[in-house]
């Protein structure tokens, strides 16, 4: 999978960032789980204090209560010095003192209360405030008697509906009672502090009667002196306690600590009951109070998350740059790759073009030379033609007249000649291949080569026993040696041998493969080789170039070896040169060894038109030829020979000539011509008329008559342009064989 650029950093950021969180959270909790604990674990110690205080504070009004009950009547001097002994000071922190107030149910009988007990010295006791109610208290004795509770001695607390409250309460029910939050008669300073006060009522012989109820001990207490010290520990030092009496509200409060309770955070309110009325107990907590906690882990693990995250994350980053990096050189190389490709696909594109035009060049320069040769050859023969015919014209000596058309047909003869030639070299010469004997072949030359070479030459044949027959031209194949012989002997001037040499071969061995066009096989080997002055390497490369000759203007036309190649290679052969300067040319013909069956094919006889095989008038020929004067001349040579002849100039024309003449016995027909062809002709006489002889001429073989430049089997052709000898011969023969 690929993502994009970045994305896997992010990812791993992110990822990182949520574990952290998600454990500091979890430890986070735990955190604040293990300080609720704490918190309540405070609040409980706190609501016990209190109770623990509160308790304290009652014990110490119980065994006050219990002197009065013992002994019935105490005196001030008693009380005293009972007070005194408890040091007040020292073991009861905020209890501002301990009374003793009377209770009467007329204010006559409270103030005989008051009068019998006597005021202390320099004070007189008189009841306060004054005013008509239903019962009177007055405190009759406090200690220890200082300043503010001298303020106090005479009060009757009846007459204020709180402590009035509390008092009734307590002497209903003989049980100690708590009053409500007051403001105590000691407050004479001028910072005053919310207090309140314990009452146990007196039961002296354990009755309770209303009658003689004597009335209550009690404690004046200020909230913030009592519960101050209470939360002032290490413990309570981010927590703020604050004491109401009932609910919690600012009129009700009774104590409240110094240290501020934080905006948002744990609090929790407790109630208690305390001599008969509910006290609530808030605890809050204050700021650092969660970072007081000893454990607290999430901060860090959640710093240390955060960096390991970040760096997890720049690590990613890195790699990815460093892997961006690679692929972005993978990518700048591809793309230079790609760049060189083109350039050398543009080389090679160029490169082809410029051997295209090259070998456009080649070709144009050797049709040049070509057609500037034929031209050349052409003009000399054909000035010799004109120019006889010409003189012939004007001319009434009929010896001269002779001489000239004899050099007139010279002339021609060496054109037809040339044109063969041509034909042979462009391998489109018509071959009228046999099987022949080479040895055979080679031995029947021997006198017109020694007439070729002349007597400065020695010639050696050396012909190989059981030599292989081929099926090749014979006429072609002995032409192919003259050439090779006349080559031979231009090259040696001043005399040396000719050796005519045949053989079996057999290529796949030694040949095939080296050369691309050599296929392997079994071929018959004839060499022509000289020891004349042999060929330059710049020489032998040109030598198969038509019209290439070392020779002066006249002596060669350098059609030689060209048409010696034409042959070979349209007989299915190979053609190898051997030469050396000043030691000699070998030039080697191999051809395909034949392995069929023996044929006779009658040479082409030659003689005067007397002697020519002739004809009968009642044998009818029909002549078809499309060019006038090409078919004029066939139609009178062959009226010469003896035959009857009816002409046609195409197709058509012949197949009714046919049928109007049913005793027809040959059709001679041209192959090449306009709408139907020589071809098309012959399918439709073999199937109309099977009983009529076909012979076949053209001036250019290739074409549907040749396979492979051989005639078919079935099919008789004779080349233009050909003898009357010729034409006999083969007129003969072609009527005369047996169906
Ligand atoms: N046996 C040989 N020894 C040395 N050079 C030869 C030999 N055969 C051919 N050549 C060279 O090759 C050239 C071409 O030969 P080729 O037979 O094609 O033409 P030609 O002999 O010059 O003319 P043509 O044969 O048409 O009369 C010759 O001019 C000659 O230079
Ligand atoms: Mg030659």
């Amino acid at each position: 999978m690929k993502l994009r650029p970045n994305v896997l950093p992010l990812l791993i950021l992110l990822l990182g960032l949520l574990l952290t969180v998600l454990t500091a959270w979890q430890l986070e909790r735990t955190d604040a789980e293990r300080s609720e604990a704490r918190f309540n674990a405070l609040a409980e110690r706190a609501r016990k204090s209190v109770e623990a205080t509160y308790q304290l504070k009652l014990a110490l009004l119980r065994g006050t209560a219990g002197l009065f009950n013992a002994s019935g009547r105490v005196t001030g001097a008693e009380f005293r010095s009972f007070v005194e002994r408890l040091r007040l000071a020292q073991s009861y922190q905020g209890t501002l003192g301990i009374g003793f107030a009377a209770y009467a149910p007329t204010k006559r009988e409270i103030e005989a209360r008051i009068a019998e007990a006597g005021s202390p010295p320099g004070q007189t006791v008189r009841h306060w405030p004054e005013g008509e109610r239903d019962s009177y208290s007055a405190i009759l004795y406090i200690e220890p008697l200082n300043r503010r509770n001298r303020a106090a001695l005479g009060f009757d607390m009846m007459s204020e509906a709180t402590r009035r409250e509390a008092m009734l309460r307590s002497r209903v029910n003989g049980q100690s009672a708590m009053s409500g939050r007051v403001l105590l008669v000691q407050e004479i300073e001028k910072f005053k502090q919310p207090g309140f006060l314990i009452y146990a009522p007196l039961t002296p012989g354990g009755s309770i009667a209303a009658s003689s109820f004597p009335g209550w001990v009690y404690t004046p207490l200020r909230g913030p002196d009592l519960f101050g010290p209470l939360f002032k520990g290490a413990e309570f030092e981010h927590v703020h306690v604050s004491i109401f009496d009932g609910e919690p509200r600012p009129g009700n409060l009774l104590f409240a600590s110094p240290v501020p309770a934080a905006r948002q955070g744990q609090s929790r309110s407790q109630q208690l009951e305390l001599g008969g009325r509910k006290l609530t107990i808030r605890l809050a907590a204050a700021p650092g109070f969660q970072g007081s906690s000893p454990t607290r882990l999430w901060p860090f693990v959640l710093l240390a998350g955060t960096a390991i995250s970040l760096l997890a994350a720049a690590l990613a980053w890195q790699a990815e740059q460093v892997v961006g990096r690679v692929h972005d050189q993978v990518r700048r190389r591809t793309a230079q790759l790609n760049r060189s490709n083109a350039r050398l696909r543009e080389e090679i594109a160029a490169r082809s073009q410029a051997e295209e035009q090259l070998f456009q060049a080649q070709k144009m320069e050797a049709v040049g030379q070509l057609t500037g040769g034929i031209a050349h050859d052409f003009n000399n023969m054909l000035a010799v033609v004109i120019g006889s015919l010409d003189f012939a014209r004007h001319t009434d000596d009929v010896a001269r007249l002779k001489r000239l058309i004899e050099q007139a047909l010279k002339g021609a003869t060496k054109a037809a000649e040339l044109t063969q030639r041509l034909l042979a070299f462009s391998r489109r010469q018509t071959l009228v291949p046999t099987v022949v004997d080479a040895n055979t072949l080679v031995a029947e030359m021997s006198e017109l080569l020694h007439r070729t070479i002349g007597g400065a030459i020695r010639l050696e044949t050396v012909l190989a026993g059981g030599l292989w027959r081929v099926f090749a031209d014979p006429a072609q194949l002995e032409s192919a040696i003259l050439n090779l012989a006349v080559n031979a002997r231009d090259a040696m001037p001043d005399g040396g041998q000719l050796t005519i040499e045949t053989a079996n071969c057999d290529l796949a061995s030694d040949h095939a493969g080296a050369s691309p066009d050599i296929a392997a096989g079994q071929y018959v080997l004839i060499a022509i080789g000289d020891t004349g002055h042999g060929m330059a390497p710049d020489v032998q490369a040109r030598v198969l170039e038509p019209f290439f000759t070392t020779k002066e203007v006249g002596k060669g036309t350098g059609l030689g070896l060209p048409q010696v190649f034409g042959f070979v290679k349209q007989s299915g052969g190979h053609l190898k040169i051997y030469s050396e300067v000043g030691r000699g040319t070998t030039v080697r013909i191999y051809l395909p060894r034949y392995r069929g069956p023996d044929a006779d094919v009658p040479a082409a006889s030659s003689g005067q038109l007397e002697t020519l095989p002739r004809g009968r008038p009642d044998e009818l020929i029909l002549a078809v030829e499309d060019e006038e004067h090409v078919r004029l001349m066939s139609v009178g040579a062959l009226r010469e020979l003896g035959y009857t002849v009816i002409h046609a100039s195409n197709g058509a024309a012949a197949l009714r000539c046919l049928h109007e003449h049913p005793g027809t016995r040959l059709v001679f027909t041209d192959v090449v011509m306009p709408e139907m062809d020589g071809v098309e002709l012959a399918a439709a006489i073999r199937e109309h008329y099977p009983e009529v002889r076909l012979l076949f001429t053209t001036g250019y073989a290739r074409n549907a008559m040749t396979r492979d430049g051989r005639l078919k089997d079935e099919v008789e052709l004779i080349s233009k342009p050909f003898t009357i000898a010729q034409l006999a011969g083969k007129i003969r023969q072609v009527l005369d064989r047996t169906p």
